[in-house]
């Protein structure tokens, strides 16, 4: 079904065609090309990170950073219980075990009060996930981090530009994964980014991304790599996106805006979390339905706004609930992330969003309230 007011739709325009034609012409269609080391060279700047090693998709970025951090088997990772699925799918590629963390009542992201819990002689480092645009506390994880000599890996796909503190998430953890998926802030189509201060991390990324190639001795491998390469025509439409990222930001600020003063008074609705130290990009503007208060069920007002041409998405499902997973969590409840998990909703967020649209999804929210 095509909705007339879709959750998320990409904003690609004449720069970014202009961009691939250009790529296309040159006849650098695979990962060699000029615009993959602009792209890299721009995009780690923004963030203010000094590497950027460009991926084929978000997933490979993470598995990347993991095994440049050699970890793999016999290790333990912490990552939230409410996030994309991915993220633990990465640590099991290394071998890792995934050991899942609650998230925190008040922001939705992985709570840091309940880390050192988690926390054993194999516990190599966390993942931190920056939950739809909103910034993990970062104090309070790196601390735990430097107390317990871990790794933090940043995972930023949903969260291009988003600060803490005033400084851009992505510049906390040794290293941060980004995804330029066709719904993130920006786009590449597939696509995704590490990025890292340390010169000799970003060296080694960067020869796991080629197969493990040594980068002086052309078809000499000392070690197992990968083809996690970017290609020059995903680079090409992401340098142009890269462009426009900051005024997509505004944009969804401002979407943001409007759900926050139309459904700020809706009993039963709870709205997007805005911590004093945050500053959310809302990758996808979020709300909390408590059936009581609201009147119906999450699922029924989704339902309700599908028959209505809005398309809505649920929270993901808690990642230690699931087949894959769910052996890593044995005797583990997560209360926080289960209550997020079946009263949260994320609404129309998309760039090309008009306030108008905004407006009539918020109008139809307040009318399926039943007082
Ligand atoms: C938090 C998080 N991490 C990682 C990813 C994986 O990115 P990709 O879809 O580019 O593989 C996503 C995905 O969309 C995500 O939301």
């Amino acid at each position: 079904m095509r909705y007339k007011i879709p959750v998320s739709e990409p904003d690609i325009g004449e720069n970014e065609l202009k961009n691939v034609i250009a790529a296309v012409k040159s006849g650098w269609v695979s990962s060699k090309g000029p615009f993959i080391e602009e792209f890299e060279k721009k995009f780690s700047s923004y963030i203010g990170v000094k590497y950027g090693i460009a991926t084929s998709n978000g997933t490979v970025a993470l598995h990347l950073a993991l095994t440049a951090l050699e970890i793999g088997h016999k290790d333990e990772v912490i990552v939230p219980a409410l996030t994309f699925a991915s993220v633990a799918n990465a640590v099991l590629y290394t071998g890792a075990k995934p050991v899942f963390v609650d998230s925190h009542p008040n922001y939705w992201c992985i709570n840091p009060n309940k880390l050192e819990e988690k926390i054993t002689k194999k516990t190599k480092a966390i993942i931190p996930v920056h939950l739809y645009g909103n910034p993990c506390n970062m104090n309070s994880t790196m601390k735990i981090a430097k107390d317990y000599n871990l790794y933090v890996i940043e995972d930023c796909a949903e969260a291009h530009g988003a600060e803490y503190k005033d400084r851009k998430v992505g510049t906390f953890g040794n290293i941060a994964c980004f995804s330029f998926y066709g719904n993130k802030i920006i786009t590449t189509g597939e696509g995704g980014m590490c990025l890292t201060n340390d010169e000799d991390l970003a060296q080694k990324m960067r020869v796991l991304r080629d197969h493990g190639m040594d980068i002086k001795r052309r078809y000499w491998h000392e070690v197992i790599g990968f083809n996690y390469r970017m290609t020059n025509l995903q680079a090409a439409l992401g340098v142009a996106q890269l462009e426009k990222i900051d005024k997509f930001i505004e944009r969804k600020r401002k979407i943001a805006k409007i759900y926050d003063s139309l459904l700020k008074n809706v009993q039963g609705v709870v709205l997007h979390p805005k911590m004093s130290w945050a500053k959310n990009v809302y990758w996808l503007y979020s709300i909390l339905i408590d059936n009581e208060g609201y009147g119906i069920s999450r699922d029924e007002l989704m339902n309700k706004l599908a028959e209505n041409c809005v398309e809505t998405r649920r929270f993901f499902y808690p990642l230690h609930l699931m087949p894959p997973y769910k052996r890593y969590a044995v005797n583990c409840r997560f209360p926080i992330t289960e209550k997020l998990c079946s009263s949260g909703i994320n609404l129309p967020s998309s760039v090309k969003l008009t306030e108008k649209e905004t407006y009539e999804v918020a109008q139809l929210i307040i009318h399926f309230h039943r007082k």
